[in-house]
Formats: C-alpha cells, structure tokens, sequence
C-alpha cells in the first residue's frame, strides 16, 4: 500500500488513518538509521519551512530547524512581536491592520510549509489556539504542521509512539498508565491528549489517572473510549495516585496538567491548588509494580514532582529517545507532506 501525504496539514493525528500514521513512523524510523543519507539530504533543497512561535520551546524549536537542516532545506523563526501581532477581545490574534487571511496567503507565497505554535498562555479560551492554526492552513496551500497547539501536539504523540516500540516492540495490547503529576507549572493538555488518542488507536490498553476535578475534557476522552471499544482494548478512570501502577502497566507517563477551571481562575490558583497533591508523583516503588514499566514524557520534565529524580533519570526512562524521536518524526512529516514523498506500507500489518 502506498502512502501519499504530499499538500496535507498536520494539525492532530486523529484526522489521519493508521497506515498514514504507520507511514510517518516507518519512514523516521529509517531515516533514524540512516540519519545523514543521500536520500533525504535534498528533499527540502531551495525551500523554506517557517515556524511561528506564540509560546516558548526547546524541543520544538531546534528539532524542527535542525529537522529543515538534514532535508536540505532552511527553517525561518517568527514570533508575534516581530510580526505587530495583537489580540482581539475574542481571542483571536491578528496583525495589525491585517487578517488571517491577507497574512497567511502572503507567507504562502514565500513558504514550502510553516509550523505553529500556540499553547493556552496565549489565548483566552480552551481551543482558540487550535482555531487559529487551522485558519492558517485553510487560507495556505503550503502544510500547515502543528508544533503544540492548545489541544493537540501530533509530533510530540507520534514520537512519544516511536520511542515506545522502539523499546517495547509491537505496541498491541501494550498498557500505558497515564497519570497526572502534581506540580507548579500549570501545564498544557496537549501532550498527554495526543498521546492517548494515538496510543488507544494503536492498540494500547489505557489507564488514566487524575485526582478528582482534574478531568480532561470529555469530547478527547470520549474518543479514547471510543478507540479502545473499537480494538477490544480496555479503558479504566482511577482516581487515586497509586492504584494505577499494575503489573500489566508497559508504559508509565507522569505528568501536570491543569484543572477545567484554569482559564477562570488563571495560573496562580491553579499553582496553589495542584502543588498540594504531593502523593500524585511516580517513584521507584511505584514503578517497580508494573511490568518493566518504562517512563515516557515529552520533557521539560518537573522531577520532584511529576516524577522523582530516580525514575527520570533511571534506567527505565526512555525520555530523551523520545526526545530525539522529535527530530526524525519531524522529518518524515516534512518530507512526506512538503516534499511529497510517498511511502510503502505492509497493508497485513492491519
Ligand atoms: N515537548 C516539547 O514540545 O518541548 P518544548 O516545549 O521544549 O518544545
């Protein structure tokens, strides 16, 4: 079977299948084998990949201009205040004096694809940054990639994917315990959403695990139920910070996120309240109930709360082959949507 992505967005990978989403892992798992080949050296040759950054990144940052380096390519950083962006009583940035559109349609005829990203410190509402990123790509021909918008972080989940079976192998029936971690950094949905609707759909059983008004919205765990009933894979809700570490757990993820309330009661409260949680951290105890259990987590991580030094740093930690993983599903999204390559599948793998 042959995959073609070439013109496409990737904004979360719900809207793509699992051959599309096999495709982008099998190519950057190539392409981590053979890092510095002929083969992808020239695939962005003479273009342009631009990167709008409406929050802070390590990871992403460097990943994706390091990313647009090996294809042969150059990566271009924007950010709102070098380009007279303001905010509208909705929410919705503009440039001053300027729409969406007019902006995106002019950068289309500069670009060969642009990432975006735009986290919930710079938005008014659940979902705004989303909206935002998607009236990008529908005004650009060039793809649109998500680098971490207020719901989803397609990259960030498929090399979460990646560094799981590149440990663990074949990832079905595989169980992942994804618990909330307490802290002081108020952290995005993002990460952890991603995860979950891949890993139900890759064929993980999932646990998740929160303190009680900690819920994430419904719509996203609807659908992770949704995808488990769908495989015959379990899904169960704990709410309890030890009850989750089983010895059927393969994969453990620790980490912050904040209540529905956030955007009423802003980042302080928020702060106050989660830091209290101390028992809602994964530990050496904890993890050695589950079954090899590996830790996961899209860094920054917060040790000492999200998870101990012990863990993060410990011979289960897979956390900066993940890390690395950014750079080469990077690349393969690039190269398949900007490029055009198309990519080779095994259609008996489903
Ligand atoms: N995981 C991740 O997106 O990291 P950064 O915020 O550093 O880019």
């Amino acid at each position: 079977m042959i995959i073609d992505l070439k013109g496409r967005d990737f904004i979360s990978t719900d809207e793509f299948t699992r051959e599309e989403i096999e495709a982008i892992l099998q190519l950057a798992e190539e392409m981590k084998a053979d890092r510095y080949s002929d083969k992808w050296a020239k695939l962005l040759h003479n273009k342009t990949f631009l990167m709008f950054f409406f929050n802070p990144s390590l990871r992403t940052r460097v990943s994706f201009e390091a990313a647009a380096t090996e294809l042969g390519g150059h990566a271009q950083f924007l950010e709102p205040k070098t380009m007279r962006l303001k905010k509208t009583s909705e929410g919705v940035e503009v440039q001053a004096g300027e729409t969406i559109e007019d902006a995106a349609s002019a950068l289309d005829r500069y670009a060969s694809g642009m990432g975006i990203r735009i986290l919930e410190g710079a938005v008014e509402n659940y979902g705004d940054g989303d909206k935002l990123l998607r009236e990008y790509a529908k005004n650009m021909k060039a793809p649109v990639i998500n680098m971490a918008d207020d719901v989803y972080h397609p990259c960030q989940g498929v090399s979460d994917l990646m560094g799981m079976r590149q440990h663990k192998g074949d990832l079905n029936g595989k169980t992942l315990l994804m618990s909330w971690g307490h802290g002081a950094l108020a952290r995005s949905y993002c990460s952890v959403q991603e995860n979950m609707l891949l890993s139900s759909r890759m064929g993980l059983n999932v646990k998740l695990a929160h303190p009680k008004g900690y819920d994430l919205p419904k719509d996203i765990v609807d659908q992770v139920k949704a995808n488990c009933e769908k495989n015959g894979q379990s899904f169960e809700l704990i709410n309890d910070p030890d009850a989750g570490y089983t010895d059927e757990v393969d994969f453990v993820y620790s980490r912050n996120w904040f209540g529905p309330d956030f955007y009423e009661i802003g980042k302080k409260a928020e702060i106050e309240r989660a830091s209290k949680l101390t028992d809602w951290i994964c530990n050496e105890e904890r993890m050695k109930r589950t079954n090899d259990g590996l830790f996961i987590h899209p860094m920054p991580v917060d040790r000492g709360k999200e998870v101990t030094d012990e863990v993060a740093s410990g011979p289960r930690s897979i956390i900066y082959d993940i890390a690395e993983n950014r750079l080469h599903t990077q690349k393969s999204v690039m190269a398949m949507t900007i490029a055009g390559l198309k990519v080779s599948i095994d259609p008996r793998l489903f």
